[in-house]
């Protein structure tokens, strides 16, 4: 039996409360899904910033109202300690991802993220020592990487942050590593490299790759690179997310005040990814008749992005289940069956 696996018996044998700040996002959302699956009971805090009430009513319908019955939401704001008080209160793990994503919207209001990110995360940490939690896993970024050249990217090894955004996200983890030290209350941080899947927002100014080119795709839209398209990621499938953050909770003492990697360790191109992105629309029965039109490349990107994920493995139990490929195919499955794009929605696809 995988570890992970062994985490779910153990859990479902023997339930825990469980707070999952950004409860309505893309990540959060996907987390209390499984949790609620689990027969955990979760408290959710989330004020809607990037996140949506349609992602909640989504995981609502898929887990039925029995265990529907166990979650409880506050429509509140991380920026304000005595919210994040009284969402810990009682929990025995935090899953703290809440805050403002993307380099993009970081580089045009750097104030609004440092406020959330930064002033966010340490209210969080402070609520939750004070109440002593069992465990505090918390949403940290491959940006932290900044413009380091190794490749595959080793946890010990950073550059300088290139945004406001990977500064938060670096800033998180020195503040982790502070608690630890000062007050002996330790952390797990997962470095994200780029998650993808079901409920990821495709709308908007700053939304993630995958989702908007594949919304873009759907309705017959133009997709747009940035740079020549030789970029590339370590794209992560949110079920891959789920799996670590479940380890990290459950982690023994000796994984604690760590951060890790969370990716496959595979590295795809804009250009594969597009191609990637086509080939599932269209064995979805979608014709897409779209090349990609290359623009500039994006301020502050960083080019190539690829992780080692030994560590997360050695110490967690980490074994990430899916690939891109399998990924993007459950993916665009979600997008088509749960876009807005009624008209152009194949009624036969898998
Ligand atoms: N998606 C990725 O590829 C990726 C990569 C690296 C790190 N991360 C991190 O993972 C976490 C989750 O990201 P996501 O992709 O689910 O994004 P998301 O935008 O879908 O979710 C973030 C959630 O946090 C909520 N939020 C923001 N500010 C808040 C505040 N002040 N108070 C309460 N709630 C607030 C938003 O409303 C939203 O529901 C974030 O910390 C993000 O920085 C994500």
């Amino acid at each position: 039996m995988s570890k992970y696996e062994q985490v779910k018996t153990d859990l479902q044998a023997n339930p825990k409360t469980w707070l999952i700040t950004g409860v309505a996002g893309f990540i959060g959302s996907n987390l209390l899904e499984t949790l609620l699956g689990l027969g955990q009971t979760v408290v959710g805090l989330d004020n809607f910033a990037t996140g949506h009430q349609h992602n909640l009513d989504e995981v609502r319908e898929n887990v039925g109202e029995d265990a529907w019955q166990r979650f409880s939401f506050i429509d509140g704001d991380i920026r304000d300690l005595d919210t994040c008080r009284l969402a810990v209160r009682g929990t025995d793990h935090v899953l703290h991802q809440a805050a403002l994503g993307s380099v993009p919207r970081s580089i045009a209001d750097p104030i609004a993220t440092n406020q959330a990110n930064i002033d966010g995360f340490l209210n969080m940490l402070v609520a939750a020592k004070d109440e002593e939690v069992g465990s505090f896993t918390y949403a940290a970024s491959s940006s932290t990487y900044g413009d380091h050249p190794d490749l595959p990217k080793v946890e010990d090894k950073i550059g300088n942050p290139l945004s406001p955004y990977a500064v938060t996200k670096y800033v998180n983890e020195l503040y982790a590593g502070v608690f630890a030290r000062t007050y002996g209350f330790k952390t797990i941080g997962l470095r994200y490299f780029n998650v993808f899947g079901p409920r990821q927002d495709p709308n908007g100014a700053y939304a993630a790759v995958i989702p908007k080119w594949t919304a873009a795709m759907i309705k017959g839209d133009e997709v747009f690179i940035n740079g020549d398209g030789e970029t590339s990621r370590d794209f992560c499938f949110i079920e891959n997310v789920v799996q670590v953050n479940l380890l990290a909770a459950t982690a023994r003492k000796e994984a604690k005040n760590q951060v890790y990697n969370v990716a496959v360790g595979d590295r795809t191109t804009l250009n594969n990814l597009f191609n990637a992105l086509k080939r599932a629309l269209e064995d979805c029965g979608i014709e897409i008749d779209t090349f990609p039109k290359y623009m500039d490349f994006r301020a502050a990107d960083v080019r190539h992005s690829q992780a080692d994920i030994e560590k997360a493995k050695l110490l967690l139990g980490y074994e990430p289940q899916f690939r891109i490929d399998e990924g993007i195919n459950k993916s665009v499955y979600w997008y088509m069956e749960f876009g807005k794009n009624e008209e152009r929605r194949p009624r036969n696809c898998i």
